[in-house]
């Protein structure tokens, strides 16, 4: 299937794809479920094309593979575990069964008790030594920070708890700079790990135990845990009724519907968190039951597959014109990179084509302002993922809402079309002549043709973002399994982390001999320097 994909690809290439799209197009290369739409008009994906990318789907038997998912088996084969972060948001699902037991009642008996528990931090029924909890702090890193860090501010609007603060980083910086603007009397830490063991999120709540323990009679009291081990929580010390414990089930990055998004709950309510949940799982269902060219997360992930695995294009841009996902993009890295990024599949072979897309990306409009001259006249091709919704937070300006509005719809515009060498020359006609008018008008040129995909919804509330991010979970979902892969491992992280803690000493002063030579020069370097 990937020949006849490749030749598809082959032929088509170079087509000025703007001829394809017309209103039909519109209708016809775009999928949506309740109020959200991905329209994917402007791509050369034409009708045989996307029934080839479909066959794919067909030959990897996706539906099976999506079912095994949602049914709990253990697909997940190189760790043995089931990916059942879809039980989390299970609110009225039935029955989800993993080895024969059903995990629904753990799940929303947690639930329940993160709800009662971000209550009582909203309302001051839960204190600290100085009174009403006025700053959380979330120390963790990876999936037990971008989740929640990301959900947080992109629902600044509905955010009415304490302020909160997210610590991920080892470098010192990170942490101090949190603490000193808060206060240890009426400060909440929350310790999230999925293994309680990972090194900086450890060392970030050893220091922030110690810091508070300065000030506070009983440190422990002000501190929760959020993880798979209890064991852990309880040689930290955290008492068993402020742990919020999760299964093995729960992959990191897969991990904010849960105890992992307790922050997020703290901060709008229990609630709204709930209406993230729905929104989440309304994704679910249409996952589940949409035909696949009207399928969001299907059509989302053959547009990926089309435009990397196909046409080479090896990066896509994540480009919300919605303020408040600016850590959608960095969410994303994680959630696609850390999931995708495998060259090996799941039987152990070598991957005959790219893995998945180096993901990057900022908020518009800024980044009009920064990046996308490449994106425009660049040599490589960039397809651009755009988010926009119809409507802000700010009703009075609104005006300012809809000139946002026409800078996206105008960048996939000029992506689209560009502008040719004619029209750049009639646009520097007056201003100069003969050879330097060619000069110029050819640094005018914008070759367009450039492909992208509009991601719309009403307005960015608690129910739609838990539709985006499901979304985007599905779509790497589709993806890994079209690529043969395990999404859902992470061994590509580990070889660093094994060498950091070999480093450590040496950094500290035992003997570099065994080093590399580069390695070794740049320790000399830093010791000579202080480190
Ligand atoms: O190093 C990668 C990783 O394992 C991620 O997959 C995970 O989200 C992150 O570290 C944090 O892990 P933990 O929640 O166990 O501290």
């Amino acid at each position: 299937m990937w020949d006849k994909l490749r030749k598809h690809g082959e032929a088509v290439k170079g087509r000025r794809f703007e001829t394809l799209v017309d209103a039909d197009r519109a209708v016809i290369f775009s999928a949506s479920t309740g109020d959200i739409r991905l329209d994917y008009a402007k791509t050369n994906i034409d009708a045989d094309g996307r029934a080839l990318l479909i066959d794919l789907l067909e030959e990897v038997d996706l539906a099976s593979k999506r079912d095994a998912m949602f049914n709990g088996a253990a697909i997940n084969e190189t760790e043995g575990r089931a990916v059942l972060h879809t039980a989390l948001r299970n609110l009225d699902g039935g029955p989800v069964k993993v080895d024969g037991v059903d995990v629904m009642p753990e799940v929303l008996s947690t639930l329940d008790r993160m709800e009662k528990f971000a209550a009582d931090v909203r309302s001051g029924a839960f204190k600290g030594e100085g009174g009403k909890i006025t700053d959380v702090v979330n120390i963790g890193i990876g999936g037990s920070d971008l989740g929640p860090a990301m959900g947080v501010l992109a629902l600044a609007p509905y955010h009415d708890g304490p302020r909160c603060h997210f610590v991920s980083n080892v470098d010192p910086a990170d942490i101090s700079q949190v603490l000193r603007s808060c206060d240890p009397k009426t400060t909440l830490v929350i310790v999230a790990s999925k293994t309680f063991t990972t090194i900086e999120t450890m060392t970030n709540a050893r220091t922030a135990k110690a810091w508070m323990g300065e000030r506070v009679s009983d440190p422990a009291a002000q501190f929760a845990a959020l993880s798979t081990s209890e064991d852990g929580t309880a040689a930290f010390g955290i008492a068993p009724s402020r742990v919020f414990g999760f299964e093995d089930w729960v992959g990191g990055r897969y991990s904010m519907w849960g105890p992992i998004g307790l922050s997020m709950m703290i901060a709008i309510g229990p609630d709204a968190f709930r209406a993230f949940l729905r929104g989440a799982q309304d994704m679910d269902r249409h996952f589940q039951a949409a035909d696949w060219s009207e399928n969001m997360p299907v059509m989302l992930a053959l547009v990926g597959i089309w435009h990397n695995q196909v046409c080479g294009y090896s990066t896509r841009a994540v480009l919300p014109y919605d303020n408040n996902l600016s850590r959608l993009p960095a969410y994303l890295q994680q959630l696609e990179m850390e999931s995708n990024g495998k060259g090996v599949s799941m039987d152990g072979e070598d991957l005959s084509v790219n893995s998945g897309p180096v993901v990057w990306g900022e908020p518009g409009t800024n980044g009009q302002h920064a990046f996308y001259q490449l994106i425009h006249q660049g040599t490589r091709v960039i397809p651009c993922e755009f988010l926009v919704a119809a409507r802000g937070h700010d009703d009075d300006l609104h005006h300012q809402h809809q000139l946002l509005v026409a800078n996206c719809l105008a960048q996939s515009e000029a992506l689209m079309k560009g502008r040719d060498l004619d029209e750049a020359r009639s646009k520097v006609a007056g201003k100069f002549e003969g050879a330097e008018l060619e000069r110029q008008a050819k640094h005018r040129v914008f070759l367009g043709n450039r492909p992208s995909i509009t991601i719309a919804y009403p307005k960015l509330d608690p129910f739609t973002l838990g539709q985006i991010i499901a979304l985007y979970e599905h779509r790497v979902f589709v993806e890994g399994v079209v690529l043969g892969i395990n999404s859902y491992d992470q061994w590509g992280v580990e070889l660093g982390k094994e060498l950091a803690t070999a480093l450590q000493p040496i950094v500290e002063g035992a003997d570099a001999s065994g080093k590399d030579g580069s390695t070794a020069a740049l320790v000399g370097f830093l010791q000579k320097h202080g480190v």
